[in-house]
């Protein structure tokens, strides 16, 4: 039992080790691993760096926000997540919405209020492809989540841009990326050094700059993720404080049975009594 457990464990362990770490030919089709990064997020215990998802919107509005929409994330979820109310009122009123009808029935443009959307970059999918020859940007809500890879994977792809390996023909409007699966991505490279001037005087070279949109295109893939791993934390406190609580009580309970010695100590001539009725 022992023996066949040890090498289900073992051979398990090593086919794991063997398909994250070896090259085969396929890689081409499937796209390159990505290296794994040290996103705080990660750990167990790990929560969001705040100040780098607050640099990642910066970069989304400045650069991703012209082809890419954030369906899912309204003004008011960056409150007291990256910005202040009055800075992200501020920052929707920016932008016109569509609102009405008024007293006469008409349509009309306000600025955006707290309860608006992010602004799509298109009114519709055709609009998109159109000026994206044919590809489709996707929305960009819950993409580490829908990607092999996560956060790895959409830190490499913005950073892994390279010129063709020799024999590698990319059609025209397309560009090459290692990391994308076939090699031939319709998004051309959009993060270089300097694209983005950051307030608080973080250095801004283009790994800083994707490290940051990812860490806040994970956010807003998971808002909930430093409450869920607050909670986790005092679950486990409570949960194995009660367990060890309760241990301590069944012992309390059961030692008179436990500690119970029962003898039965028989007659000399036990076997040779006649029986009473
Ligand atoms: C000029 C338009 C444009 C800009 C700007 C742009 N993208 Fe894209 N992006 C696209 C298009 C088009 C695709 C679809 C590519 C394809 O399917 O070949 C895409 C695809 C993606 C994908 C999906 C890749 C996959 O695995 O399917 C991610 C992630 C992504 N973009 C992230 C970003 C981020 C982050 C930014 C901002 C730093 C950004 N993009 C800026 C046009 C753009």
């Amino acid at each position: 039992m022992g023996v066949s457990v040890a090498t289900a464990v073992g051979s398990g362990a090593s086919l794991y080790y063997l398909n994250k770490n070896s090259a085969h030919a396929n890689m081409e089709a499937e796209g390159l691993h990505p290296a794994d990064h040290p996103f705080p997020q990660k750990n167990l215990f790990g929560t969001f760096d705040h100040a780098s998802i607050r640099r990642g919107f910066q970069v989304f509005k400045e650069v991703c926000a012209a082809c890419h929409s954030l369906d899912l994330i309204y003004w008011r979820n960056l409150v007291d997540v990256a910005y202040t109310e009055e800075e992200v009122r501020e920052m929707a009123a920016e932008y016109e919405y569509e609102d009405g009808p008024n007293d006469v029935g008409e349509m009309f443009m306000r600025p955006g209020k707290l309860t608006d959307p992010i602004p799509r970059p298109y009114p519709n999918e055709e609009a998109a492809r159109a000026a994206n020859a044919g590809a489709l940007p996707p929305d960009l809500s819950l993409i580490t989540k829908a990607r092999h890879g996560g956060v790895d994977y959409i830190y490499a792809l913005l950073t892994g841009y390279c010129d063709p390996p020799a024999g590698v023909e990319i059609r025209e409007g397309l560009n090459y990326n290692p990391y994308f699966p076939g090699g031939a991505i319709a998004m051309a490279q959009n993060l270089f050094d300097g694209v983005v001037e950051f307030e608080d005087g973080t250095e801004n070279t283009a790994s800083q700059i994707a490290k940051d949109v990812v860490t806040f295109l994970n956010w807003s893939a998971e808002p909930e993720l430093d409450d869920r791993k607050k909670i986790g934390v005092k679950a486990l406190l409570l949960f194995s404080t009660l367990t060890a609580i309760s241990l301590w009580i069944k012992r309390n309970r059961w030692q008179t049975l436990k500690t119970r010695k029962v003898v039965f100590n028989p007659p000399k001539d036990w076997t040779n009594t006649p029986r009473k009725h």
